[in-house]
């Protein structure tokens, strides 16, 4: 009985398709929907969409926005993929997802098509490449790369006679120049349990010469243990540390109200603009480094990718080869600062003169690590963000953290390998 409503109701959603659900071929037009980033990205994006639309007349392209933190949109996009939506064609992929989703056969695969004959692969950064693989096939095209930053404010380390700090001791020293110059904020940093919390930590844990699969180490408890003492023994960072994400941070720094502040290159850009406070005032270095470690920053970024699911793959497929064409890839990281995926773009003069930090941190780009490229990364991502949230907020100590983390992921290599999922 159950079985037949069921196949009436399949019936008659194949019959009535809900109106306004996907992309439909409406007199001769193909519309695509594409999911990407929201605000500065979303604005940007509206332009070279235009471009497309001119150059393809016949495909429209509708442009999704979607929450800016990682954890949430990754949410999304596997409730879109699971139920095997065909709502959306293109999406902008973290570089961590793009494994999991392959194997999940929720991307189209794209070697052997005209349209990706004749990709730049050996310009492209190692990490960006690697990330967009999965089992020797490419799943996705690289649109930018990030690596995690040191923000400075330049004026008042030059007015404190200071110089910025290169390690994590030289944090505490911030205290002195926020009471100074009468900041709310020294240093900022992704505190939220979400994937921007991995990231930070991670870059403290390698940076201190520690790493992830075996996380119980002194390496890892020392630094864990100092990121902690940031907040609660020498406040430098805030409580509300906490509850940010990459945005709060750059609206606080921007604001003038932090000394310093861990963040992606996109808020270089935006923090540059006219208008902006702290414009002109601020400079970036490598992040900080530990007694046992030195500077490792984060490898992060985007990758677009076609849905599996999408009724008009040439199209879409076409479209994504047209984003990440050389020299979008430069016009959008001249406008947004998010950095290309293409290690020569690094020596551009156009970029370098725009982003001076470019000429010495080129390094920083092209060396950042990557986070474990594996379908069961966000198994891992999960365990890693629940336990460090529970460090940073008290709930555990450092070492209960780590060792809870190890535990944990231990458990689920073991649950997985053999099923192909093995890291
Ligand atoms: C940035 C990075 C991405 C990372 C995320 C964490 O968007 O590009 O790789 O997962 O931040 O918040």
């Amino acid at each position: 009985m159950i079985g037949r409503i069921f196949l009436t109701f399949l019936l008659l959603l194949a019959a009535f398709p809900a109106p306004g659900c996907g992309p439909a071929r409406d007199q001769g037009t193909v519309t695509l929907v594409m999911a990407g980033g929201s605000g500065a990205e979303e604005a940007f994006a509206q332009r070279q969409l235009a471009a497309f639309e001119q150059a393809h007349p016949g495909v429209r392209v509708v442009y999704q926005a979607t929450p800016s933190s990682a954890s949430e949109r990754h949410t999304l996009f596997v409730t879109w993929l699971s139920s095997c939506s065909r709502d959306i064609d293109v999406l902008n992929l973290d570089v961590i997802w793009i494994p999991e989703f392959a194997a999940a056969g929720w991307l189209l695969p794209l070697d052997g098509r005209p349209e990706t004959a004749a990709l730049p692969l050996n310009d492209y950064l190692p990490a960006a490449l690697a990330s967009s693989r999965y089992r020797g096939r490419l799943y996705a095209l690289p649109w930018f790369a990030d690596a995690g930053l040191l923000y400075y404010r330049r004026d008042l380390y030059q007015a404190g006679g200071q110089p910025p700090p290169r390690t994590f001791r030289d944090l505490v020293a911030a205290r002195d120049l926020q009471e100074k110059f009468r900041l709310p904020y020294g240093f900022l940093f992704q505190g939220q349990a979400y994937e921007g919390l991995v990231t930070v930590v991670l870059e403290w844990l390698w940076s201190n010469g520690g790493g992830i699969f075996d996380p119980d180490t002194p390496e890892n408890r020392e630094a864990l243990a100092f990121l902690v003492d940031l907040i609660h023994r020498y406040q430098v960072a805030p409580l509300a540390v906490a509850t940010f994400l990459e945005e709060d941070c750059r609206r606080a720094f921007e604001q003038g109200n932090a000394l310093l502040m861990r963040n992606w290159p996109y808020a270089y850009a935006l923090m540059n603009r006219p208008g902006s406070p702290v414009k002109g005032k601020f400079a970036v270095l490598p992040v900080v480094h530990g007694p046992r470690g030195s500077p490792v920053s984060c490898f992060g970024g985007g990758a677009l990718g076609v849905s599996a699911y999408s009724r008009h793959p040439r199209e879409a497929l076409q479209l994504i080869r047209f984003l990440t064409r050389r020299d979008r890839l430069k016009a959008r990281a001249l406008a947004l600062g998010m950095l290309p995926p293409l290690k020569s773009l690094y020596y551009d003069p156009e970029l370098q003169a725009q982003f001076p930090y470019l000429k010495e941190l080129a390094p920083v780009f092209l060396t950042a690590r990557p986070r474990p490229i594996s379908p069961l990364y966000s198994f891992i991502g999960d365990i890693l963000r629940i336990h460090f949230s529970r460090a940073l907020t008290r709930q555990e100590t450092p070492a209960q953290a780590l060792k809870r983390a190890e535990e944990e992921i231990a458990r689920v290599l073991r649950r997985y390998r053999g099923a192909g999922g093995a890291p």
